[in-house]
């Protein structure tokens, strides 16, 4: 992403950002409350269109008018509210609106069956995981696994190239943290450009290997995680100003 700027109105969400992201890569999103993170990761993921700047995927300038356009170039998000279905299975989630169907007798019926065992692979394959109740409402499982399924539907589109996580661990506890950062570097195995937008800098020092450093709407600088610290991304995160 290079110079972009987002106006809503009178409000400069964002002025003239830069973002870069690797294949096989987690960069990382920090920044205070209103600094722009989720704005910038809409663009990108084309739920927002940028006021000024260009977008590039392999070099190339690419431009969508929605959602599905990203999604459609491989450029997905899983928000921190999932947007799942709760009282739906784990499988109809991973489907909804895109159905398997199998014709029966020349009627076109729902293909529960390889919903299922498609969904089963997808999370063992990708992710490792196993889902203690396959048949239960999605509610019904533990934040984490959830989180796993959301993921999976992502994931499933072979498709995909870059995963935008905003506050995936937020409503988390520390063993669902642990596993969900595992995940996110399972997915940064498989190649994908992973994109994590987080609150919490022992998750992004845990994970990450850059840090994109968001303040008022500005790129405040991108750190190597291995070559920095907490200490340093805070004072970024605050701005010297405000630190002396
Ligand atoms: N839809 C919108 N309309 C008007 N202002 C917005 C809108 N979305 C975000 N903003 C403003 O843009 C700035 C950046 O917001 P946001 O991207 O949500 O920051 P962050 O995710 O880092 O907390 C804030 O000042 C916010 O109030
Ligand atoms: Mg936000």
């Amino acid at each position: 992403m290079t110079k972009i700027t987002k106006r809503f109105g009178g409000v400069t969400a964002l002025q003239g950002v830069d973002l870069t992201a690797y294949a096989g890569e987690v960069l990382a999103i920090v920044g205070d409350n209103g600094a722009g993170k989720s704005t910038l990761i809409k663009v990108l993921t084309g739920v927002y269109q940028p006021t000024e700047g260009q977008i590039f995927l392999d070099g190339k300038p690419i431009e969508f008018s929605s959602h599905a356009d990203a999604i459609e170039m491989g450029i997905d998000a899983v928000y921190q509210t999932l947007a799942l279905a709760d009282h739906l299975d784990p499988a109809a989630n991973m489907f909804l609106g895109n159905e398997l169907t199998k014709s029966v007798f020349g009627v076109q019926m729902l293909d529960n069956k390889k919903m299922r065992t498609e969904t089963e692979r997808v999370l063992m394959e990708r992710l490792g995981v196993t889902l203690k109740s396959p048949d239960a409402p999605t509610e019904s499982l533990s934040g984490g696994q959830r989180q796993a399924v959301a993921i999976a539907r992502a994931v499933y589109s072979e498709g995909l190239r870059v995963l935008v996580m905003d506050e995936p661990t937020a409503a988390l506890g520390p063993q669902e943290t642990a596993r969900t950062l595992n995940l996110i570097k399972a997915l940064r195995e498989q190649g994908l450009a992973v994109i994590l937008i987080s609150h919490s800098l022992d998750d992004v020092f845990e994970v990450s290997d850059r840090v994109h450093v968001q303040r008022r709407g500005q790129c405040v600088g991108v750190v190597n995680t291995h070559a920095s610290s907490t200490q340093e991304v805070l004072g970024m995160i605050i701005g010297a100003e405000e630190a002396a």
